[in-house]
């Protein structure tokens, strides 16, 4: 009977592998995507658009020293589902998202008894799969995961290399043949559709890079544990989704929003407490080198200080200041440190800071740097959250600059398990997150939606001790960082051309020529970073004696980092971008340019019909005069800006005229 039943399974099995349908497509009809079994039982996937084949995805599956998990597949089932809803985030770009997806779920086993589902959701706007394990075992040690992405011609792809500790080097454009390594977002170009590979709901499991290991092909390496191997996962579980974002533009992958839709829905209550925040802070001057975060005679977080930032906030409609360097701790940053998250330095009087921001309405932010210490910091997190929340603080800027202990990765399995533990301690306390030195975002803001905003990429603080930050950079990070979730690039000095004082640990031998550290855009650009880079926390980074009386600095007064809607209208990856906004009735519009100086015609018919906005346009001034830059060139004044105002309609075209390394940034208010 046993016997019979096998023969049964195994023939219906043959049946259902020969006969089954294993390909489904996105909702619009343009892309397609096909599965297969080869020879040996090993799945792949391979993906077209608009009848082109694009990608082929092989070898799907993983190694485990417990289990065969890679091969010896067949059919045993294929379901389909279809989903159109719509759903709602307390913030984001747009608050209202539209999830149409088509799903199809591959269940397979293989003769040694490990079931898989390659889950497969096909998307007007890319494509996700993740796979889906049962072994019967009680838990597995992944030594592998094999998924190959296999391009069907050579294109252009903008990246950072691959690297398991810090997403904060250089974009490059690359032929994709040209690429040895990548991280993702990996952005780009091939038969005439734009892209990017990354994952979505990256928990518990090692982030993933790609290693090209033939002219098109690249394969799948997991960042390693301490002892080599990759994962270590329960017997029945399942692993990111593996994501391809397509789009016939390149702006159509800044308006996609696969990655989210790939989360699940949130776990956090009640959300009343999560509010995007403009914010200040006690910061950049550490970074120049003129105050230093340890208690010395240049400490930076003094009460005075403090004092100082929050009626600055409070005048000019800030919501939150910042202060690095509160807490005890920092004389040991740089190996074996110590931090205190709780013992305020005795210059910093805490408890009346927290008053006087209360006071004031001012939401007052600790910051907390690791240095890498991640097991100190976890048993730390509960303490220093209730105590923090006893203070009123609803926001946290954590760091990890220094590398964790045992030899653990900084995107590896326990670092992955260790940013979500913040984020969980932190939500059980109503407190917002600000990483930085973080584990990239993969979607998982839509869950968790405490985890507003985060670094992994070159931000600001580049520019204050190393030759910074270009334009081109600025014009690619929307196109390959920022698909992945919000970054605190910490954007808007305003003192271009600044002095740099000695004193930060390091910076003589990180950068013994001070002559390349001043800003590469032009203060307009400055302006309008603001509005490309999303970040739901949005900092005016510079000093604020720098904007105290500036002009230009109305336009973060008027700025609301809290948007309902957003659209990316222009751009190409390296050469420029033009991003708009709505909050409530105002719009605000970003644009930026390389080092070539550019206009851009633009249709205004984002704005709302039959309604007169009044535009507040910040501009780079055509008639800078050339003066000589801090590296001995000369070029046009990047400080010299004009502020103009005109009314428009829907019905307008905007030329948005920019300098090299400019910019421009608009808000549009409607008259009443
Ligand atoms: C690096 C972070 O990116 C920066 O914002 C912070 O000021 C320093 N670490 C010190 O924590
Ligand atoms: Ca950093």
């Amino acid at each position: 009977m046993k016997l019979m039943t096998i023969a049964c399974a195994v023939f219906m099995t043959v049946l259902c592998s020969c006969s089954a349908d294993l390909s489904t497509s996105s909702p619009d009809g343009i892309i397609r995507v096909e599965a297969a079994l080869d020879a040996s039982g090993v799945p792949s996937l391979t993906v077209y658009s608009g009848g082109d084949r694009l990608m082929t995805m092989d070898s799907l599956g993983l190694e485990s020293v417990e289990a065969v998990m890679s091969h010896g597949f067949s059919v045993v089932d294929v379901s389909r589902d279809r989903v159109d809803e719509t759903w709602t985030r307390p913030w984001g770009e747009n608050k209202v998202v539209r999830d149409r997806h088509r799903e199809m779920s591959i269940l397979m086993t293989n003769p040694e008894g490990v079931t898989l589902t390659l889950r497969v959701r096909v998307f007007d706007d890319g494509l996700g799969f993740r796979y889906e394990y049962e072994t019967g075992c009680d838990s597995l040690t992944v030594t592998e995961e094999n998924t190959r992405f296999c391009f069907a011609e050579d294109g252009i792809s903008w990246s950072i290399p691959g690297n398991f500790e810090t997403y904060e080097l250089d974009t490059r454009e690359l032929p994709v043949s040209g690429v040895e390594t990548a991280n993702t977002p990996f952005t780009f170009r091939t038969g005439g559709v734009y892209g990017s590979i990354h994952e979505a709901a990256l928990y518990d499991y090692p982030e993933m890079n790609l290693y090209r290991c033939d002219s098109l092909e690249f394969r799948t390496e997991l960042a390693p544990r301490p002892d080599g191997c990759k994962a270590r996962v329960a017997g029945t579980f399942m692993t990111p989704w593996r994501t391809v974002q397509l789009a016939s533009d390149a702006i159509g992958l800044i308006n996609s929003s696969l990655i989210l839709n790939l989360n699940e829905p949130c776990a956090i209550e009640d959300v009343s407490w999560i509010k995007p925040q403009k914010y200040v802070g006690v910061w950049w001057g550490m970074h120049l080198g003129t105050h230093t975060w340890t208690c010395d005679s240049r400490h930076g977080a003094t009460t005075e200080s403090a004092l100082r930032h929050i009626d600055f906030a409070a005048d000019n409609n800030i919501e939150g200041v910042l202060f690095e360097g509160w807490n005890k701790g920092w004389d040991t940053w740089g190996g074996r440190q110590h931090f205190d998250y709780l013992e305020p330095y005795p210059d910093f009087d805490l408890e009346r800071i927290a008053s006087y921001a209360a006071e004031k309405g001012v939401s007052l932010w600790m910051h907390n740097e690791t240095g890498g210490s991640i097991f100190e910091y976890e048993a730390a997190l509960d303490s220093a959250f209730e105590k923090y929340q006893s203070l009123g603080v609803h926001v946290v800027k954590t760091g990890y600059a220094g590398g964790m202990p045992g030899n653990i990765r900084h995107h590896s399995q326990r670092a992955v398990q260790h940013y979500q533990k913040v984020v969980e301690a932190a939500a059980a306390h109503q407190i917002m997150l600000d990483a930085h030195e973080p584990i990239k975002e993969t979607g998982t803001c839509r869950t968790w939606p405490n985890m507003m905003t985060r670094e992994g990429a070159r931000g600001m603080e580049w520019n204050a001790w190393s030759a910074g930050n270009t334009s081109e950079y600025l014009c690619t990070i929307p196109f390959v960082r920022l698909l992945s979730g919000p970054m605190d690039y910490t954007p808007g000095i305003f003192d271009i051309y600044y002095e740099t004082a000695s004193g930060w640990p390091g910076r003589e031998e990180w950068n013994g020529d001070n002559s390349m550290c001043y800003i590469k855009t032009t203060l307009a650009r400055q302006i309008a970073n603001w509005v490309i880079l999303y970040s739901p926390l949005q900092m005016a980074s510079d000093l604020i004696e720098n904007y105290e009386g500036h002009p230009a600095f109305k336009f973060f007064r008027d700025f609301d980092a809290d948007c309902d809607w957003s659209e990316a209208l222009a751009g190409e990856p390296g050469d420029y971008i033009v991003v708009a906004r709505r909050a409530g009735d105002r719009f605000f519009l970003g644009a930026g340019t390389d080092g070539t100086p550019r206009t851009v015609a633009l249709p205004l018919d984002f704005l709302e019909d039959g309604v007169t906005y009044m535009a507040e346009i910040y501009a780079d001034d055509p008639d800078a005069p050339e003066v000589r830059q801090p590296d001995g060139t000369r070029a046009p004044d990047k400080t010299a800006y004009r502020i103009s105002q005109r009314q428009v309609t829907s019905e307008d075209v905007l030329d948005i005229v920019m300098a090299a390394d400019g910019g421009q940034a608009v808000v549009f208010t409607p008259e009443k």
